[in-house]
């Protein structure tokens, strides 16, 4: 990380171990489950695909990706994003990081493709990518027309590509469908993809078919607890890659033959079938 003094290398650790508090500067509803919580403080060492520890106080602490350089975007699953979105503006949260690798960014031709909450990460990648003015295609799925995100801020940047499970929007079924010799007519630089495991490992098989896997990175999720690379509740078979610390960024062939897309573990460390 080159660090130059004593006194900023302690400043990085207390970031990364005590909560700063952070306060919500703007709540934006994305849909009826999907909220964005822009920050009035700036992060220090933001970058795509890098997530924050968002303590929400008294229920708990859980990853979050930026998906702006000021923001996150979060969808209600369960107990503490359920009271994140109880929260209003000015009211603070405590956030720890921003932690992780990050994407690597390269390349002139991009191809994204993103599903469900996802999508979130991406969009703070292809911000970055339409800055440098570089030709960007975007793949994004969701359930349906009402549940698929930032289709108006990617079509600002990207050629995009839509599909939902029920057809009310673009293709019918998964964004997998959309991987056809018309996507294919440009050679891509780099492949960047975020969204459910089953999605992953399809792709990871697909680009590992057309042997493209070294052009491609896939964004990981396990549950992460201390986000230091110490406890293990992220680490994923059989090379115990840390998905706190190694991650979340992978490039496909670090991940081929992992459990990804195959098994996952919960709270307690107990494997579950994806
Ligand atoms: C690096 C990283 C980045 C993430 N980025 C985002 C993001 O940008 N936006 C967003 O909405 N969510 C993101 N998540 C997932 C988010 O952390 C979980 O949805 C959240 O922890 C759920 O907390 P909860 O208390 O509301 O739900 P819980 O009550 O803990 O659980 C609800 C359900 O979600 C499952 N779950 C909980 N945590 C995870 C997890 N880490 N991975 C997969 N399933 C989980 C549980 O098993 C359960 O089925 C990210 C996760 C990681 C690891
Ligand atoms: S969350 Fe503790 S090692 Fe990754």
């Amino acid at each position: 990380m080159g660090w130059h003094t004593e006194k900023e290398k302690e400043k990085e650790k207390d970031r990364e171990i005590l909560p700063k508090d952070v306060v919500i500067k703007r709540i934006k509803r994305e849909n009826k489950d999907v909220r964005t919580f822009f920050f009035e403080d700036a992060l220090l060492d933001v970058r795509p695909g890098r997530y924050v520890m968002v303590w929400v106080r008294g229920i708990d602490e859980i990853p979050i990706s930026l998906s702006h350089k000021d923001a996150i975007t979060v969808e209600r699953v369960g107990k503490t994003t359920e009271s994140l979105f109880k929260l209003k503006e000015g009211d603070s949260i405590g956030i720890r990081g921003p932690f992780g690798n990050g994407f690597d960014i390269k390349g002139e031709n991009i191809l994204l493709i993103g599903g469900g909450i996802g999508i979130a990460p991406l969009l703070y990648l292809a911000e970055v990518f339409g800055e440098k003015k570089k030709d960007i295609t975007t793949l994004i799925g969701s359930r349906s027309r009402e549940t698929l995100l930032f289709l108006k801020e990617f079509e600002k940047i990207s050629k995009v590509f839509v599909s939902t499970d029920d057809g009310s929007l673009g293709k019918k079924g998964s964004v997998l469908n959309m991987l056809d010799a018309e996507i294919f007519k440009q050679e891509y630089d780099m492949i960047y993809a975020c969204g459910p495991e089953k999605m992953l490992r399809s792709l990871l098989e697909f680009f590992n078919e057309k042997d493209l896997l070294e052009k491609t990175q896939f964004s990981l999720s396990r549950i992460i607890k201390c986000g230091l690379g110490i406890c293990g509740s992220c680490c994923i078979d059989p090379k115990g890659l840390r998905v706190c610390r190694d991650g979340p960024i992978f490039y496909g062939g670090e991940i081929l033959n992992s459990e990804v897309g195959r098994y996952e573990r919960d709270h307690t460390g107990r494997r579950r079938k994806v």
